[in-house]
């Protein structure tokens, strides 16, 4: 009798100890494991430029680098990237000449304790076979002139994003796509291929913009994997063209402006018909009641 709860536990055991094993295992990683802030943070703010594990972008894949300087520089460096190249560092110079003269940019509510939690988990990711930052897995498939044709209307914004993100135009201009050219907010796009280093650190940078005007129009509408490659796609063709973009001509200018104020006149001149007599017509009768309450 006493046999049979005797049998379930032996059998049970193997099971309860790799549930228990796996549990400490947990409770054990999770003490030095990094917040999901840091890794969001890392997410937003890092991984336009950097990899763990993935090769570099615009600044040095990061895996191992706690090995390459010690934690302490490196909270310092990301507390103040110019700060200490411009200090006369040697390791700092042998980094800006590697990523040619690009100064790592200073992210903005970087502090202390931020720059430290980030080493950490750069430490922890770097140990990891794969890293959650190993990379936007994009396509290494040849663009072609669908790509093209594609990232050119998402550019423009005739064909629709997949998560509702805003056309490049309203604020960005590049060659060839005539009319006023684009938006005056960002900058030309016609070299960002050339400038942001092709196709690999361009797609990085779009997968997740560290521009301070884009990041928060895009954090909840980021351009997808095949979109990123349309668009790639589109500005590396645009950069292999001739010429910078066009200015717009004057004569233009001139025509639209002409056109635009006489629409403009037409336009307020029929939503105002009705508010001047809106106006008007109290005043009348206002006007009448005093002088009805002057007589009396
Ligand atoms: C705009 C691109 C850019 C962004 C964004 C950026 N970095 Fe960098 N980072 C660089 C470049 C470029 C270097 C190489 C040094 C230099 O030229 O300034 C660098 C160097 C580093 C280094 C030293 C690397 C080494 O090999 O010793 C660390 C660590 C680092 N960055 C961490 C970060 C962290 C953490 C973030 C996010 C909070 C971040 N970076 C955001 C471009 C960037
Ligand atoms: C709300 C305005 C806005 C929209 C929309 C926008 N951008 Fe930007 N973008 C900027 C600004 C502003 C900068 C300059 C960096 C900064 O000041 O933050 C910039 C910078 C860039 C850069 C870096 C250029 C360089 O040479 O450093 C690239 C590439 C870029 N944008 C691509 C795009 C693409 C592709 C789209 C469409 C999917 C887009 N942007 C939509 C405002 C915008």
């Amino acid at each position: 009798m006493l046999k049979k709860p005797d049998h379930t536990t032996s059998s049970l055991s193997p099971f309860l100890t790799a549930v228990f094993l796996l549990t400490t295992a947990g409770v054990a990683g999770a003490q030095d494991a990094p917040s999901e802030e840091t890794i969001e943070f890392f997410r937003r703010n890092c991984v336009s430029c950097h990899t763990i594990g993935g090769g570099a972008l615009t600044g040095p894949d990061l895996k191992g680098v706690a090995e390459r300087a010690d934690e302490a520089w490196l909270v310092d460096f990301i507390l103040d990237p110019k700060g200490v190249i411009d200090s006369g560092d040697p390791y700092a110079a042998e980094l800006l000449r590697k990523a040619r003269g690009l100064y790592m940019t200073q992210v903005p509510g970087m502090d202390r304790t931020k720059a430290e939690k980030l080493v950490d988990l750069i430490v922890s990711e770097s140990a990891k076979e794969r890293s959650l930052f190993a990379g936007l897995q994009i396509s290494d498939r040849p663009l072609t002139e669908i790509d093209i044709e594609r990232g050119r209307g998402l550019f423009m914004g005739t064909v629709p994003y997949e998560n509702g993100a805003p056309a490049c135009i309203s604020c960005h201009t590049a060659s060839g796509i005539g009319g006023l050219g684009g938006g005056r907010l960002g900058p030309d796009l016609t070299d960002a291929y050339a400038r942001l280093e092709g196709r690999k650190a361009l797609s990085a940078w779009l997968g997740s913009p560290p521009s301070l005007v884009m990041q928060p129009v895009f954090k909840n509408h980021a351009l997808d994997g095949e979109e990123i490659l349309a668009i790639v796609a589109y500005l590396k063709s645009v950069s292999e063209s001739e010429g910078a973009a066009e200015p717009a001509s004057v004569l233009q200018f001139v025509l639209l402006g002409f056109g635009g104020s006489a629409l403009l006149l037409l336009l307020f001149d029929f939503l105002w018909r009705g508010r001047y007599r809106a106006t008007r017509r109290p005043l009348i009768r206002d006007s009448k009641h005093a002088r009805i309450g002057a007589s009396s």
